[in-house]
């Protein structure tokens, strides 16, 4: 087994996908239309990064082409799918030949997991490494009708979930919708790609129970709405309070109880009881998250908030940069809301968002700097 604070994430899927654009928009600052330019990948590209905590992702970008993909489930396939802790499938257009691929793919994933454990502990159960699906390209998908775009990606959604839960199956694995496999549409030219990655990150940091229970904490004593860490070379959400998803409840289901219930002023067991079909409005990613934050008081409060922080502010940072002025933090008052975002550790932004009247950003300011301390 790998080292806990090493991780191994496989980029899989067809040439020309999008694994390279969004490794890169991602992770090296490049801008969408600049991807054009990618040549294919040859074989396997390794490179890494460094989170916070010393949690380091060892990046595996496969090549996408037909030769490639033959050795890497064949003559490759112990490399490649061995100590893997996510896979991260990108999916295109070829539908049926990609999910058929994508099948032999979870199915030498699946295998290896096992033959890991019988070498360790043949009597523990097997845990399957969990899989992140991205339908990619959804910008050009349903002529730009959300209906359509919606209809295109739930059809998707469910048959990968069910041909996860076939697969693993086979290998005595329970997997499924909310069970090891998740599925978000993307496109690098949106912030859907943000709360893709954001997803694997908060799965993979190793003590994220624990940072939202100090989050929460903050942001009750700070009276604040919502508190967000977000990592400061991506700034990928890595953790949230106040929104009612601050665990995530589809990989790891007990992970919310006990952090998530200072939201709204109900008793306990109905506050998670809200959070619960709060959360599962997130994940699902459906219109009804709206009517549950109504019915929590958080009226108005934009659904993608987040992610597109995270594309907005690394666009202002990028421009910034331009300008020879390096991005040093922000705080903003609107008419029914403070905001301060300021560094928190080495590696991590915060975030702190009030509605009270009396909050100015700049005590959210001297709140972030307070809590420094604490943090790192
Ligand atoms: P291989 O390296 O051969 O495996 O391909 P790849 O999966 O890494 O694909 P790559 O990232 O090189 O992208 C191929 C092309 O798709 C590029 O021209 C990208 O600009 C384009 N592309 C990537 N993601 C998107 C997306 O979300 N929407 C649209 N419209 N184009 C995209």
């Amino acid at each position: 087994p790998q080292d806990n604070k090493k991780k191994k994430v496989l980029l899989m899927g067809k040439s020309g996908s999008g694994k390279t654009s969004m490794r890169s928009v991602i992770f090296s600052n490049m801008i969408a239309k600049d991807t054009s330019r990618l040549g294919a990948t040859m074989d396997v590209e390794h490179s890494h990064v460094v989170f916070m905590g010393g949690l380091k992702l060892n990046l595996w970008d496969c090549g996408g082409q037909e030769n490639f993909l033959a050795h890497f489930i064949s003559t490759q396939k112990s490399e490649i799918f061995k100590n893997v802790a996510v896979l991260i499938y990108r999916t295109e257009t070829e539908w049926e030949r990609d999910v058929k691929y994508f099948e032999e793919c979870i199915e030498a994933l699946y295998s290896l997991a096992q033959e890991e454990q019988t070498e360790t502990d043949p009597s523990a159960p097997v845990v399957p490494p969990k899989v992140w699906v991205l339908v990619n390209k959804m910008d050009i998908v349903g002529d730009g009708v959300a209906s359509k775009k919606i209809k295109v990606f739930e059809e998707k959604r469910d048959e990968i979930e069910r041909r996860c839960g076939a697969v693993g199956k086979r290998f005595g694995m329970d997997v499924g919708r909310g069970r090891g496999v998740r599925c978000f549409g993307t496109s690098i030219w949106d912030e859907s790609l943000y709360k893709a990655w954001s997803s694997v990150i908060h799965n993979l940091i190793p003590n994220a129970a624990l940072i939202n229970s100090h989050l929460t904490h903050l942001r009750n004593i700070s009276s604040c709405l919502e508190a967000v860490l977000f990592e400061r070379q991506t700034f990928l959400v890595l953790a949230k309070s106040g929104s009612g998803l601050d665990a995530d409840p589809d990989l790891d289901p007990g992970a919310s109880t006990g952090t998530n219930k200072t939201l709204g002023n109900t008793g306990a067991a109905e506050d998670e009881e809200k959070n619960k079909v709060k959360a599962k409005a997130v994940m699902m990613d459906v219109e009804g998250l709206d009517e549950v934050e109504v019915a929590n008081g958080a009226r108005g409060l934009e659904r993608k908030r987040f992610e597109k922080i995270s594309e907005v502010v690394k666009g202002f940072r990028r421009t910034c940069q331009r300008n020879s002025q390096p991005f040093i933090n922000l705080e903003a008052r609107f008419d029914n809301a403070s905001i301060g975002l300021d560094v928190l550790t080495s590696n991590t932004y915060l975030m702190l968002v009030s509605s009270e009247p009396w909050v100015e950003p700049s005590l959210l300011m001297f709140n972030i700097e307070q809590a420094r301390q604490h943090f790192e």
